[in-house]
């Protein structure tokens, strides 16, 4: 890890992806932890998920809160998306009533916006849109981004196509629709077109945003895509998956940070019952699929701790086995 970090001196945008409680947020937490305090930079590490998240493992309740500081250029950020999501419903509403002069949104309309609210999509797209925002304002030289364990996480990237072509066909529609109300006021006598332009600039500005974030996660100098995985058949399966993902997005997984491997000294213990043996030959077997398959990608094998790892204490540690950790350095992880 510390030597791709070394060689991408213009990067601004890791995230972790992979599936549910494998420690991406462990990984989160433990890199911006790495990059602000052992480096001097100034990071944000960012998550909008209230459970098992970073307030967890920060222990101290961030949700909802604004951007805390947890040390020296070291900022944590949870967002909540139901709230973004609820004030967006509120900022339509007035925008309708402003436009149209009314006192009151109409119930077919307001059922509407309910029901947009309401897809699942939207928890995501929120999500995205913070994350554009925050990229947008520049204040950090990191963004770590911690992602709930949706389809991989990887899917933002699809997103950022996605979102992309669909601010494109709305901005059109609206552009088109411009041209037949200029020729109807024209007709009319009056002219009418400032709210007209208000909404196109809006649209204006939510494309470039996201044109700007798109350009950003597309660009590996810039985005760095972790998948944190743990020496299990699932897991590796889920992983050839993530790969076909990239490659059809036409870019490259940064690297597999393999993580809750059991140290395979534990064998040579006599304490050591048969029943975590098992479990450490298990691994043994599974971590030889992965060397095979994925070697290129391996950036780091951490350990199964003896506790959960939360508090700085322990992010400083998996921070350290995290970055420390090197292909030529001790082999703990595979009998030799
Ligand atoms: N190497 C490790 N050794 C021991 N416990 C670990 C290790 N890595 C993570 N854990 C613990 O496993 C649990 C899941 O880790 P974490 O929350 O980082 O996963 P996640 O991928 O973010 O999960 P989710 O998908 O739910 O967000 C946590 O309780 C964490 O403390
Ligand atoms: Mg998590």
């Amino acid at each position: 890890m510390r030597e791709f970090f070394e060689r991408r001196p213009e990067l601004k945008v890791i995230t972790y992806a992979g599936k549910g409680g494998l420690g991406k947020t462990t990984c989160s937490a433990a890199t911006a932890y790495w990059l602000a305090i052992k480096k001097g930079k100034k990071c944000l590490c960012f998550s909008t998920d209230p459970q098992a998240s970073l307030s967890d493992i920060f222990e101290r309740d961030i949700f909802g809160k604004g951007v805390q500081s947890f040390g020296p250029g070291l900022y944590v950020l949870e967002i909540d998306a139901d709230k973004r999501i609820a004030d967006y419903q509120e900022e339509i509403r007035r925008r309708i009533k402003e436009m149209y002069g009314l006192d009151e949104i109409p119930k077919e309309i307001d059922e509407y916006i309910k029901s947009a609210a309401a897809e699942p999509a939207m928890h995501e797209s929120a999500t995205y849109d913070a994350m554009a925002e925050l990229l947008a304002k520049g204040e950090y030289d990191y963004y770590i981004f911690d992602m709930p364990p949706f389809g991989h996480g990887i899917r933002m990237v699809s997103m950022a196509f996605i979102l992309d072509a669909w601010i494109d066909k709305i901005t059109e529609a609206r552009m088109e629709a411009q041209k037949y109300r200029e020729a109807i006021e024209l007709l009319r006598g009056t002219v009418e077109m400032e709210r007209e332009d208000m909404m196109l600039k809006d649209l204006m500005e939510i494309r470039e945003k996201l044109d700007f974030f798109r350009d950003v996660l597309t660009d590996e100098k810039r985005s760095a895509f972790f998948m944190v995985i743990v020496p299990e058949k699932m897991a590796i399966l889920d992983t050839e998956r993530a790969l076909d993902m990239f490659a059809k997005l036409d870019m490259r997984l940064s690297g597999i940070i393999v993580n809750m491997v059991y140290p395979v000294s534990l064998l040579k213990r006599p304490d050591v019952g048969p029943y975590l043996r098992n479990r450490i030959k298990m691994q043994q077997k599974y971590m030889d699929i992965i060397w095979d398959k994925f070697g290129d990608y391996i950036r780091a094998v951490l350990p199964m701790y003896d506790r959960e790892p939360k508090g700085l204490e322990m992010i400083a540690r998996v921070a350290e086995d995290l970055f420390g950790w090197s292909p030529e350095g001790e082999v703990w992880w595979r009998e030799q």
